[in-house]
């Protein structure tokens, strides 16, 4: 299902095939919120986009979309007819504390209405926590893998672990004895968001050198298209990004060499539609709809065009000098970066020259 192209580095360029439809990989996956969509599925293909997430767990509870999504099918409710992947609930359960649903239940639902890849209630465990705890949330996780496995989908087997290497090679040991079709690493959401890259390189790396490279990664929850080339360096495959939304919320225009104000920009330094028709001082002036439209726009191009640029890098054999020039774009990036020395044996392994 998983077909390799070209490598470089850990990163490589791949088609991933899931029910007759192709994909091809790194590629990233616009995060749709089925309550609140600012750009419409049917849409995304115009942007580079193959695939989109969504949250199986928002359509459950809302009975509108619960009901339109048990009758039409989850593609015909978004007018989408790409790969379509949800999530379960897992992160809503970080951030909020307990959900009302089960593991086997929110899955029987994902297969219910159609879905290309769902994902089990894994539990993302916070990076600060102890050994202790992230050990019994894991067995959890690894308890709830065997229960997903007998249902009749392609899934996620989400990597967990925290920030606690031995854990995480365990996690990785374990789902890559299962038959999943991808392996997210998750539970890194609140290191990416407090820049704590190092140990993100750690814990990708670690989990890289316990799954097989037959198997794509997704990076749960990164979005960001400074950080996309040095993850893909890293191996992985598929990223999803609610951050061309959430960053334009915040009137922030996002740049693969960091995040600009929109209110402090003059020059629109790219060509996408958006930057080709407005000024920033027209895209100040709209109502907030279209400034929160025209912006998630930009950034979402933004973001895909970031992808090409990646590719073609593979392509070239040159992604380590991408690399080296978005690590200039945050401090921190650029010290993640230097970790890759206490790896070289396995990078030896992928990228032997
Ligand atoms: N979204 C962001 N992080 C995670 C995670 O660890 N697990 C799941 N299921 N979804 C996520
Ligand atoms: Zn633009």
């Amino acid at each position: 299902m998983f077909e390799i192209k070209a490598k470089d580095g850990l990163g490589r360029i791949g088609k991933l095939s899931i029910n007759k439809k192709k994909v091809e990989t790194p590629t990233i996956m616009p995060v749709i919120n089925p309550n609140k969509i600012v750009i419409a599925p049917k849409d995304m293909k115009d942007y580079g986009a193959e695939m989109i997430i969504t949250n199986s767990y928002i359509i459950y509870r809302t009975p509108r979309l619960k009901e339109l999504a048990l009758e039409k099918g989850v593609h015909d409710m978004l007018n989408f007819d790409g790969v379509i992947e949800t999530d379960s609930g897992s992160f809503q359960m970080a951030a909020y504390g307990d959900i009302e649903i089960e593991n086997k239940e929110i899955l029987e639902f994902q297969r219910s209405i159609g879905v290309d890849i769902g994902t089990f209630l894994d539990i993302p465990t916070h990076p600060d926590e102890s050994h202790k705890k992230t050990l019994s949330d894991l067995e959890t996780t690894i308890e709830r893998a065997k229960e997903a496995i007998e249902f009749e989908l392609n899934l996620n087997g989400t990597v967990q672990g925290g920030t606690h290497l031995d854990l995480r090679k365990k996690s990785a040991e374990e789902m890559n004895k299962l038959p999943f079709d991808v392996n997210p690493i998750g539970g890194v959401v609140p290191l990416m968001m407090e820049y704590r890259f190092s140990e993100l390189v750690d814990i990708i790396l670690t989990v890289k050198g316990n799954l097989s490279p037959s198997r794509p990664v997704h990076l749960f929850g990164a979005g960001h298209p400074m950080l996309l080339s040095l993850a893909v360096l890293l191996g992985c495959d598929l990223f999803d990004s609610a951050a061309y939304v959430l960053y334009a919320q915040d009137l922030r225009y996002l740049t693969p060499y960091g995040t600009k104000k929109l209110n402090e920009m003059k020059y629109l330094p790219c060509n996408c539609p958006v930057c080709r028709g407005y000024t920033a001082q027209e895209i100040m002036n709209q109502s907030e709809k279209k400034r929160l439209m025209l912006l998630s726009s930009h950034n979402l191009y933004s973001t895909f065009q970031e992808i090409k640029l990646i590719k073609e890098a593979i392509h070239e054999g040159a992604l380590f000098e991408l690399v080296e020039t978005r690590i200039r774009s945050h401090p921190r990036l650029l010290l993640a970066y230097r970790k890759l020395k206490d790896y070289y044996d396995l990078l030896e392994e992928y990228d032997p020259f």
